[in-house]
This record gives C-alpha cells, sequence and structure tokens, in this order.
C-alpha cells in the first residue's frame, strides 16, 4: 500500500492524465485536489481516445473510487457532459464511482462571464486564462461568498439566499464595470436544482472518506492539474491559475495529514510546452518548435489553442523538483524527440549579461533571461513501439540518463506514446 503524488512541473500539458490512468491498476482510490475543468488530460486506451477535464483520470477502470477534492472548483454543467460522454464511451454508470467533496466551490454561469469579461477588459495583456470562470470562482472562495457542493444539499431558501448575495456582486460588475447583461438568479438557481437531483448520491465529507480508506489501508493516488510554473505562489505570476498546483497541496486541499504521502512523482515532458500568455524562455519560433508541435499533436485539449513549444529548460526542472520535493520523474513525449538531429537542453539562464541558475520571481527578469543550452545528438529511430528500457537507443538513454543526474532524482517511467501501453514502468511506488 502507497499514497502517491502526482504533479506537473512545467506549465501543464506534461501527460499527467495518460500517467494517473496507467498507475491506477495499483491505486484504489484517485484525488482531483485542486484546478477545474481549466484542465485537459487525454487518456489513450486500447486505441480509444478519452478527454477529461473535471473528473479524475482514473475513471476509466472499473471499480476504483475517483474524488473530487474541497481545492477544486466545479463547473456542474461541465461535470454532467463528462459524465454523459464517459457513459456512452464506456457503457458503465460513471456516478457510481464518484465522490464529489461538499466543500468543493462552485463554477456558475456569472463566474465564467466574470473571466471572459476581463480577458476581454485586458486586451494586449490578457493572461490567456481558459475562459472557464475559474480565477473568478476561486476569488468567490476566497472572498467567502462562494457557493460549495454541499449548499445544494441545503433548504432551498438557504441555497437562494447565498446565491443571491453572489449574484448582487457579480452583477454589479458585470453591469457597471464591463458593461454587460447580469445573470439571472432564476436560471442558475434552476440548473442548479437540475443537476443537484443528479449528483446529491455522490456528494460526501471528503476528510472523513478519506480517512476511511486510509483506515482500509487502500492505495491513493493523488492527481493534480496544471503544473508547477502555473502555480499561483511559485509561478510566473500573474500568468498564472488561481490555485496552488503545489505537490504539497494535495493534502490541504482533500483533508488529508501530509504525513501520509509515501511519494511524489513529478510529471516531466522531454521538452517543454506553455497555452496562453507568459515569458517562456526556452521557446522556438523555428523548425524545431515546428517539429515538436507537430510531432506532439500540441493542440489544447480544452480550448484547442496551439501550445508554444520549446526544449527542455532545466533551471524551471531544477525549481520544481526543489518546490514539490519530488522523489522521482516520470518522463513523458521521449518519442516525439525522435528524428531532430541535434536535441538542447536549457542548463542555465543569460540575464543582463550574467549566467544564472534560479527562477526568477519577476516575470520581466524572466522575459529577459536567454537560455544557455547544451547539445546532445539524437536519435533517428522510432520509439514508440520500445517497451524495454534498456532497448532505446544510446542517445535517448543517455539524455535520460542526463536529466536524471542533473536533477539528483530517477525516472520512475518513461513513456514513449499516448498509449497506455506505450510506458516502461522502472520504479512502481505501489509495489514497495
Ligand atoms: P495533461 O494535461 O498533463 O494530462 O496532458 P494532456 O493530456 O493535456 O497533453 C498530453 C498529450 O500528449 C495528450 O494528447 C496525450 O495523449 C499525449 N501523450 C501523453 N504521453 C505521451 C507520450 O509519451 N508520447 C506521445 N507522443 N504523446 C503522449
Ligand atoms: P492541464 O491540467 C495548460 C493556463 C491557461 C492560462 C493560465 C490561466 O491540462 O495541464 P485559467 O483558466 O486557469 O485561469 O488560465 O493557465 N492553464 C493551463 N495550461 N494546461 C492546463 O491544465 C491549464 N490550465 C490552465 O492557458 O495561461
Ligand atoms: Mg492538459
Amino acid at each position: 500500500m502507497a499514497n502517491v503524488v502526482l504533479i506537473g512541473t512545467q506549465w501543464g500539458d506534461e501527460g499527467k492524465g495518460k500517467i494517473v490512468d496507467l498507475l491506477t491498476e495499483w491505486a484504489e482510490v484517485v484525488v482531483r485536489f485542486q484546478g477545474g475543468n481549466n484542465a485537459g488530460h487525454t487518456l489513450v486506451i486500447e486505441g480509444q481516445r478519452y478527454a477529461l477535464h473535471l473528473i479524475p483520470s482514473g475513471i476509466m477502470r472499473p471499480g476504483k473510487t475517483c474524488v473530487i477534492g474541497s481545492g477544486v472548483v466545479v463547473d456542474l454543467k461541465i461535470l454532467l457532459e463528462e459524465i454523459e460522454i464517459l457513459k456512452a464511451q464506456s457503457g458503465r454508470d460513471i456516478l457510481s464511482q464518484l465522490v464529489l467533496s461538499d466543500e468543493a466551490h462552485l463554477i456558475l454561469e456569472s463566474h465564467r462571464r466574470l473571466d471572459q469579461a476581463r480577458e476581454r477588459q485586458r486586451g494586449e495583456a490578457k493572461i490567456g486564462t481558459t475562459g472557464r470562470g475559474i480565477g473568478p470562482a476561486y476569488e468567490s472562495k476566497m472572498a467567502r461568498w462562494g457557493l460549495r457542493l454541499g449548499d445544494l444539499l441545503a433548504p432551498q431558501e438557504v441555497l437562494r439566499g447565498r446565491l443571491e448575495v453572489l449574484l448582487e456582486q457579480h452583477n454589479l460588475l458585470l453591469e457597471k464595470i464591463y458593461g454587460e447583461e447580469p445573470v439571472s438568479l432564476e436560471l442558475v438557481l434552476d440548473e442548479l436544482k437540475e443537476a443537484a437531483a443528479i449528483v446529491r448520491p455522490a456528494i460526501k465529507k471528503v476528510p472523513y472518506a478519506m480517512a476511511n480508506y486510509l483506515e482500509k489501508g487502500e492505495s491513493i493516488l493523488f492527481e493534480g492539474a496544471q503544473g508547477t510554473l502555473l502555480d499561483i505562489d511559485h509561478g510566473t505570476y500573474p500568468f498564472v491559475t488561481s490555485s496552488s498546483t503545489m505537490a504539497a497541496n494535495a493534502c490541504a486541499s482533500s483533508g488529508v495529514g501530509v504525513t501520509s504521502i509515501n511519494e511524489v512523482i513529478g510529471v516531466v515532458k522531454a521538452y517543454t510546452t506553455r497555452v496562453g500568455s507568459g515569458p517562456f524562455p526556452v521557446e522556438l519560433d523555428d523548425q524545431v518548435g515546428e517539429h515538436l508541435s507537430v510531432c506532439g499533436g500540441e493542440v489544447g485539449t480544452t480550448t484547442g489553442r496551439l501550445r508554444r513549444c520549446g526544449w527542455l529548460d532545466m533551471v524551471a526542472l531544477r525549481y520544481a523538483v526543489l518546490l514539490n520535493g519530488l522523489d522521482s520523474i516520470a518522463l513523458t513525449k521521449l518519442d516525439v524527440l525522435s528524428g531532430l538531429k541535434t536535441i538542447k537542453v536549457c542548463e542555465a539562464y543569460r540575464l543582463r549579461g550574467e549566467v544564472i541558475d534560479y527562477f526568477p520571481s519577476s516575470i520581466e527578469d524572466l522575459a529577459e533571461c536567454e537560455p544557455v543550452l547544451v547539445e546532445f545528438e539524437g536519435w533517428s529511430e522510432d520509439i514508440s513501439g520500445i517497451l524495454d528500457y534498456e532497448m532505446l537507443p544510446e542517445n535517448a538513454k543517455k539524455y535520460v540518463s542526463y536529466i536524471e543526474e542533473k536533477i539528483g532524482i530517477k525516472a520512475m517511467l518513461v513513456s514513449v506514446g499516448p498509449d497506455r501501453e506505450q510506458t516502461m514502468i522502472r520504479h512502481n511506488p505501489f509495489l514497495i
């Protein structure tokens, strides 16, 4: 039995979903602990693709419990849609596998509208959010007038009262500041009532449920969304998401003590991508960038936007190892580097003439950082069918060993394709 936290080490889309689906084979419970449907996780199982946004990536494994923790922001419309799609794809009852925290905050129509209105107002300086209402939903939570899933279980007048308080604030902003139509209370209320009728049985007090799983000795996999560099505290602020994407938040956001965690895994893409605005020192605007984008299929699962691409950034990766206390990494998309004559890695930054090895807090400084690159000889073989690590081309193994040496921890697995099967597990934290 082991309890494992898995997070993204870069700017998201590292392939977390695929790895969570894979590792769920050995866990009884999977917990999404932050973010909302800004996330987009693609799983490929026996050639069939599944796109997940809110539901934990362990859901395709029958019988596994999938928890949406208190730190997640939940858009019920999206949740219900996702349940229906997965039901049609799998022929299984998805809701019976879900446990939804009564403390998780709701994303309502007014949050989505505010997110989009703010981005429009920012113009050129926009964050490039997913427009899903994530930021405004976390704002409501912190301002302490947010609605929670548990409010759906309260008497009708209590729910209506809470919604009145929130919409009074939101409609003032929408009408007076952004010149938009107000959001109708009755409409939101009707939607909530409809959704409540469906999800009610899954709403639970998650910390007690978690204590129960722990007591029974069930293995738990905590699933992070986004990535370390999108973290609200340590990421490239303000070009970040509105939640803590750190491994440490897995416990806080699901009501589990930190002493229960056995291993922390950081998912690392063999190169780097970023969606939305913000500085990105390793960004490539050339044929190599095009190779990574095309061969890596780097199109956002949530918004369909093209992801910006660049070399692996060791400055950022070392920072992620430190911030999350990583025990190991899961290295993904190594196959995408096949066919490149030369592979480069950013070992340090040059900032106004000085070589630095730390990740700057100021985006103005980061924007001025130029990557100090080292070169590796590439390999030409297609590695997507290789199942034994030792069978990888020598240059591919050298690349993996270099990363391991530089960060002082091992790759517990290497992924060479989107399918569940295209993975070489070298160390399984659930089997020790
Ligand atoms: P997440 O947000 O971290 O779960 O990652 P996404 O699912 O948004 O993006 C990763 C994309 O790469 C998805 O389309 C996956 O199917 C795909 N993928 C994952 N691992 C690999 C891999 O090792 N090789 C290739 N070629 N694709 C992969
Ligand atoms: P997964 O879980 C990549 C980015 C957005 C934007 C910034 C803020 O699939 O890795 P938000 O809507 O959260 O307020 O947007 O964060 N972003 C992601 N980028 N992968 C994600 O999730 C992301 N979730 C948010 O593009 O730059
Ligand atoms: Mg994604």
